[in-house]
């Protein structure tokens, strides 16, 4: 019963009816197959087959004794699998076909039934889901273990000033701490998007067979149920054919890898010896093999290409989709490998960036110097000058000509003597010197979101009873 010849999926020529004539060449069959990638959905394919089947059975279109065979014969075909044994067969294309090809060897008939009421097409948006689905939960779990990284330097420095930047022009001071903060909150709405994505991706196809439906009883709703998914989707042309799901997973993956980007060129920077502000942990970096005395840091150049990458393939896909007509066609097919390379580079990157982020060596003294370089409490003197009853636009002015002064002795505005400061205005008297430090600065700006170390202990208190 079991044997190769009377298995209609054995001969890829066979497989789907005794219509064609000819064989397909070597050549065609590389390019159509799918099944040395989409292997790795066989876990979701098994999962999908399974709950259909028990459906099956339950609506009285399967038997009980055929329900049981295919229960055991999956099961084997499960520690194959896990075990290395499974021979994936080019011939039979893609992981669907493997699967039921050794089912119908291992089990005859009741192989033969499974397909009953359903068509690849729905099988594969269905096991793209489900796949998708666990990919992104693991997902959540790397965003939450690197927010957590980025929140235990932040704690540790929420009293070291750093030069804040716009225009990369020294700008104001801000507390090392809330810099990596900005980066927490990019990732927790990154972990929102996740997680509002999902809520989509966990709807079911099965059930629309090839396009249109099918004439069996089938019950959607409980297939969804065992398979833990949220609906059934409503539209049986929709489910076969739209990845739109897959689309909006790449765009919010790409997003993560933007914000991973970012934070790679400040690590980059701050690292130079220009900068000096940081050091990266050797075992991320790499040297020379010219210079010598070079450390470069490799991942962080590395996570800034891989973005491209990863926004690279969000393109291919919304690219994939546009003028398909409905329903399903063969385009569909390369929505894998995009999406598998984008959960790997995703999963990758974020597990060496929470690595790397508790190896990281701050310098605050190199910190401190640079923000003294740049004037970057000018504001604070004008603020200063407000609350001695000036208009701001006239404090501006008058700042910016004490500035121009400092810029020629070369010093600090907190380094010029109360004598030469009185001469741009007479009401500024012995207390400025607190308001022209750079932690009196800092502590100035005691409001929620602001840089003072009182707020951002406050917000790495909040981050961690959001992440529990
Ligand atoms: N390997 C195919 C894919 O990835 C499975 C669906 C094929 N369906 C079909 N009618 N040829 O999309």
């Amino acid at each position: 019963m079991s044997s190769i010849s009377n298995n209609p999926l054995a001969n890829k020529a066979q497989a789907w009816s005794a219509l064609f004539s000819e064989p397909m060449s070597d050549l065609v069959k590389r390019y159509t197959s799918s099944v040395f990638f989409d292997k790795r959905m066989w876990a979701a394919d098994i999962q999908g087959s399974l709950a259909h089947a028990e459906m099956l059975h339950a609506q009285g279109i399967l038997n009980a004794e055929d329900h049981a065979a295919i229960e055991r014969g999956m099961a084997q075909i499960k520690s194959e699998i896990e075990a290395g044994q499974f021979e994936w067969k080019l011939d039979l294309e893609d992981v669907h076909l493997n699967i039921e090809a050794r089912l119908t060897e291992l089990v005859g008939l009741a192989g033969k039934r499974l397909h009953t009421g359903r068509s690849r097409n729905d099988q594969v948006a269905t096991d793209v889901r489900l796949w998708l689905r666990g990919e992104i939960d693991e997902l959540q779990a790397l965003l939450s273990a690197l927010q957590l990284a980025l929140i235990e330097v932040a704690e540790k420095n929420a009293e070291v000033i750093l030069p804040g930047f716009t225009h990369l022009q020294v700008a104001q001071p801000v507390a090392f701490g809330h810099h990596l903060l900005a980066y927490v909150e990019m990732f927790a709405r990154d972990a929102e998007r996740m997680a509002d994505v999902r809520r989509r991706v966990n709807r079911l196809p099965l059930g629309a067979a090839a396009l249109a439906g099918t004439s069996y009883p089938l019950d959607r709703e409980r297939v969804a149920k065992t398979l833990g998914m949220e609906a059934v989707c409503q539209n049986s042309l929709d489910a076969v054919s739209d990845r739109d799901f897959a689309i909006e997973f790449s765009a919010a993956a790409s997003l993560v890898m933007v914000h991973i980007s970012r934070l790679s060129e400040e690590l980059i920077l701050w690292m130079s010896q220009s900068f000096g502000f940081i050091d990266l942990a050797d075992r991320f970096c790499t040297g020379s093999s010219i210079m010598p005395q070079k450390k470069n840091p490799d991942v962080p150049e590395l996570a800034r290409g891989k973005t491209g990458r990863v926004v690279g393939h969000l393109m291919g896909l919304i690219t994939l989709m546009k003028g398909q007509p409905l329903a399903y066609n063969k385009d569909n097919q390369e929505d894998k490998e995009p999406l598998f390379d984008t959960v790997d580079t995703l999963k990758d990157t974020l597990r060496i960036f929470a690595e790397m982020m508790g190896g990281l060596t701050v310098k605050p003294e190199a910190m401190e110097r640079a923000a003294l370089k740049g004037y970057a409490t000018a504001t604070d003197l004008a603020d200063y000058l407000v609350k001695k009853g000036l208009a701001f636009r006239d404090a501006h002015e008058i700042v910016a000509h004490a500035v121009k002064t400092a810029i020629g002795t070369g010093l600090d505005l907190s380094a010029l003597p109360l004598a030469e400061l009185q001469k741009f205005d007479a009401r500024i008297g012995e207390d400025v010197f607190e308001v022209l430090s750079l932690r009196g600065s800092l502590n100035a700006r005691n409001i929620l979101g602001g840089t003072a170390p009182a707020q951002v202990r406050a917000q790495v208190a909040r981050h961690r009873a959001r992440l529990g």
